[in-house]
Formats: C-alpha cells, sequence, structure tokens
C-alpha cells in the first residue's frame, strides 16, 4: 500500500481514540506494537557497551554485512545498502506493518550537567537543582555549555561526513525537545549542511520530547513566545502550550507515567508521519524510556550521542489493545539548605541537614522570555 493510504487508513482508528490524554491517563492508543529489529547496529548488540561506545568512529554504529535486499551491489556504501534494505522490508511488509528508522540525540552537555557534576548527584538533586542557578551559572532551562557546544559541532562534522563520504540518507523530518538545550543541539548539528530543498532542517517543536518532568529548575520550559523568538525557523506542533502546564515544582513524573507518554510521542510521530528517516534531538531519560518502549536493550547515551534504531511498528486491531491505565504522579521532597547525602542518587530520597520540604517552589512571575543571562526565572524556592 502507498504509504499515505497507510496512514489514512490509521488516522482513523487514531482520532477514534484521540480522546485519551490530557492528563496523564497511558497510554496514547496503544494499538501500535513497536519493536526493534535487531543485527543492523552496534548498538543492539548485547556486548556493546554503551559508556565507552563513541557513534563517530562506528558510522553511527550500522553494522558492516550484506543484506537480501543488496546482494551483489558491491559498489554502494554501507548506509546505501541499509537504505535499500529498509525499503525492501517496507515493500515486502504486511499494510498493517511499518519500518522507520529513528536518530535519537541527546543534546550536548548543559549548565545543569555540570553542575550535578560540580556538587554531587545527592546534594545537586536534593537542594541545587531546585533553585535557578548559582551566583555565577544559570541552570533552569540550561543551555549548553561550551563542552556541549562543542559537542554538537561534533554530531554536525559527523553528520557532514556522514553525508557526503557514506551517502546516509538525509532526515526527511526533525523532531526536538521543547527544552532549550536541545533546541540549540538541534540548531548547531543540522543547520549549514547541505540538506535537499525538499527536506529542510525545520524541526518540530514537540511537548513529549521532553526531559522526564521532576521539581528540578532544568526540566521546567520557558515559554511558547520564548521558543519562537529565539528559534524562528522551528514548527511547534499544534496546542503547545504558551507556559509549561506540566512542572508544577511538587510532583515528579514517575517512569511509567514517561514511558506511556514516551508511547504516545511515538504513535503521534508513527500516525502522522509517513517518512521514514526520522530525528529526535531529546534528552537521555526520555531516550532511554523510548528505548524501554521500542523494546530495544537499555544503552545510555553520553550527552552529545546519537543512536540510530531500526524500528518495526505494527497496527494492531483496537480490540487487541491493552486496556488503558493511569499514572499518577508522586510528590518530591527537597531540602532547604544543601543536605550532607541523599538516600539514593536518582530519587529525592533526601536526608537534610535543615527541613525536609515538600511544598512547591513558588511562581514569582509569569515573565521567562528574557536571554539566559538575564533570566529571572518565574519559580523560587518556598521557604
Ligand atoms: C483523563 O481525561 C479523560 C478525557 O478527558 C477522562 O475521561 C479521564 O477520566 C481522565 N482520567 C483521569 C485519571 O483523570
Ligand atoms: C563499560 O566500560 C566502563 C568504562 O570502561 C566500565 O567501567 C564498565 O564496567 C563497562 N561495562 C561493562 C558492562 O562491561
Ligand atoms: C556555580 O556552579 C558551577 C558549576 O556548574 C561552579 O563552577 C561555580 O563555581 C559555582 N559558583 C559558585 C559561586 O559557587
Ligand atoms: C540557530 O541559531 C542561530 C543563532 O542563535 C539563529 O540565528 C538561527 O536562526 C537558528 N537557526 C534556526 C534554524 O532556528
Amino acid at each position: 500500500m502507498h504509504p499515505i493510504l497507510r496512514t489514512t487508513a490509521v488516522l482513523a482508528l487514531w482520532t477514534s481514540q484521540a480522546t485519551a490524554s490530557q492528563n496523564n491517563t497511558a497510554p496514547w492508543p496503544t494499538c501500535i506494537k513497536y519493536s526493534t529489529v535487531t543485527g543492523y547496529f552496534l548498538q543492539d548488540e548485547p556486548d556493546t557497551n554503551a559508556t565507552t561506545f563513541d557513534y563517530t568512529e562506528h558510522d553511527f554504529g550500522l553494522i558492516k554485512r550484506n543484506y537480501p535486499a543488496t546482494a551483489g551491489l558491491h559498489q554502494l556504501t554501507q548506509w546505501q545498502k541499509f537504505e535499500r534494505q529498509v525499503e525492501a522490508l517496507n515493500a515486502d511488509a504486511p499494510l498493517d506493518t511499518v519500518y522507520k528508522v529513528l536518530f535519537l540525540g541527546r543534546h550536548g552537555e548543559g549548565y545543569h550537567n555540570a553542575a550535578e557534576s560540580f556538587y554531587g548527584t545527592p546534594a545537586w538533586n536534593c537542594y541545587w537543582a531546585e533553585l535557578n542557578g548559582n551566583k555565577t551559572v544559570r541552570w533552569a532551562d540550561a543551555h549548553i555549555d561550551a563542552a556541549g557546544i562543542e559537542q554538537a559541532q561534533i554530531a554536525h562534522n559527523f553528520w557532514k561526513h556522514e553525508i557526503e563520504d557514506q551517502k546516509i540518507p538525509y532526515p526527511q523530518s526533525y523532531y526536538t525537545s521543547p527544552l532549550s538545550r536541545c533546541l540549540q543541539t538541534a540548531n548547531i548539528t543540522f543547520s549549514g549542511l547541505d540538506l535537499p530543498a525538499y527536506y529542510p532542517f525545520v524541526p518540530t517543536v514537540k511537548e513529549l520530547l521532553r526531559e522526564g518532568i521532576s521539581i528540578h529548575t532544568c526540566d521546567h520550559r520557558r515559554s511558547k513566545s520564548y521558543i519562537q523568538e529565539h528559534f524562528p525557523f522551528y514548527n511547534i506542533e499544534a496546542g503547545f502550550t504558551e507556559d509549561d502546564e506540566l512542572w508544577d515544582g511538587v510532583r515528579k513524573e514517575t517512569p511509567d507515567a514517561q514511558d506511556a507518554r514516551s508511547k504516545k510521542w511515538l504513535d503521534q510521530v508513527f500516525v502522522t508521519d509517513d517518512h521514514t528517516w526520522i530525528s529526535v534531538t531529546s534528552h537521555s531519560g526520555e531516550i532511554a524510556s523510548t528505548l524501554r518502549v521500542l523494546r530495544h536493550q537499555e544503552f545510555s547515551l553520553n550527552t552529545g550521542a546519537v543512536i540510530p534504531v531500526l524500528v518495526k511498528a505494527e497496527f494492531l486491531p483496537e480490540s487487541e489493545a491493552p486496556s488503558t491505565t493511569s499514572w499518577s504522579w508522586t510528590a518530591s521532597s527537597h531540602c532547604t539548605s544543601p543536605p550532607m547525602t541523599s538516600l539514593q542518587s536518582k530519587d529525592q530520597g533526601c536526608r537534610c541537614t535543615g527541613s525536609k520540604v515538600t511544598t512547591p517552589l513558588v511562581k514569582v512571575t509569569n515573565t521567562n522570555t528574557a536571554g539566559p543571562t538575564t533570566y529571572r526565572g518565574p519559580y523560587r524556592r518556598a521557604l
């Protein structure tokens, strides 16, 4: 079936369920079943070590091998062969199945990443991350720092090399998280590449690609107007609210709720976008969650790294959809002065020296349109 017809057919199915969701009702139409097709990328192989893996040294991880679709085609680059193989998979697929390749890129190092290393994770989670910054740097909706800019430039140079020398397929669509570190990373990575006029770098800013939401101010996005002003060529998705309505400075999204959200954006992309080669700029936690939904093995990305995934999506009848579950978020506590330690590094299990509170970080002003240095964040700690 022609891809557009295929999309139209599932759209009907999709809209019939489109009511499920402004709250954290999970998941979005569960009738799309995702899996990772293994055997193509090193990142799918159990013996690849994510900590030391460098995607720029391994052709994005594409395994050198032959495919049924390219037998005898010796003059092609590995990426050209892979492109033909993916085309063949789609051509031979049943009508309810589609294959896409997602390039999931993590943003370059942000001021919040550097600050977490500086203060140590326990003190960061329980105290510093709830502030907008310290006297010298700001990390609420953190920008990327010098190291992060360099990582994005490495990604840019690597894409340039892959396009020119390896003939990698051009991304046909781009999506990015609304947090500044991703908006910036995507900009540096893809601006100025020799891209075809029919697949321009015009990323869609998607709310659901943001990082797992906690009370950390680095998870609180700026306004739609700010994004429009600073990234005028980006396309902001329909329904994107002016202010961040998900971050409340009290509650934390649970892993289950985040996976449901990841499935929801995947469903939105797989239902509305009939392109095959798709670039996504997001975060470590959100990409980890996406990989869980795609049933990919765990693979933690370093800042600035990119992982390609060959995804198989099967559109199952609605009757096979698991019943929807709603996941509630949990309240987080934090300390009113820097803690000596915390019980768990990843959770807000804070062991405070002063008092421990769950009171919200208080909203003091709604103007969050100024640039990074003059930005006076809309929240301050409640004491
Ligand atoms: C979520 O929203 C839907 C649609 O608005 C509603 O029917 C449902 O009851 C809500 N669920 C929860 C848990 O609030
Ligand atoms: C991956 O590499 C890191 C750094 O060399 C090492 O500490 C870690 O043990 C390795 N992990 C595995 C599973 O081998
Ligand atoms: C603020 O945090 C940064 C770490 O990101 C650190 O280098 C700097 O020294 C801190 N500033 C102060 C005044 O402590
Ligand atoms: C990328 O950032 C630069 C500098 O801030 C800006 O001039 C340019 O418009 C941005 N590009 C896009 C595509 O938004």
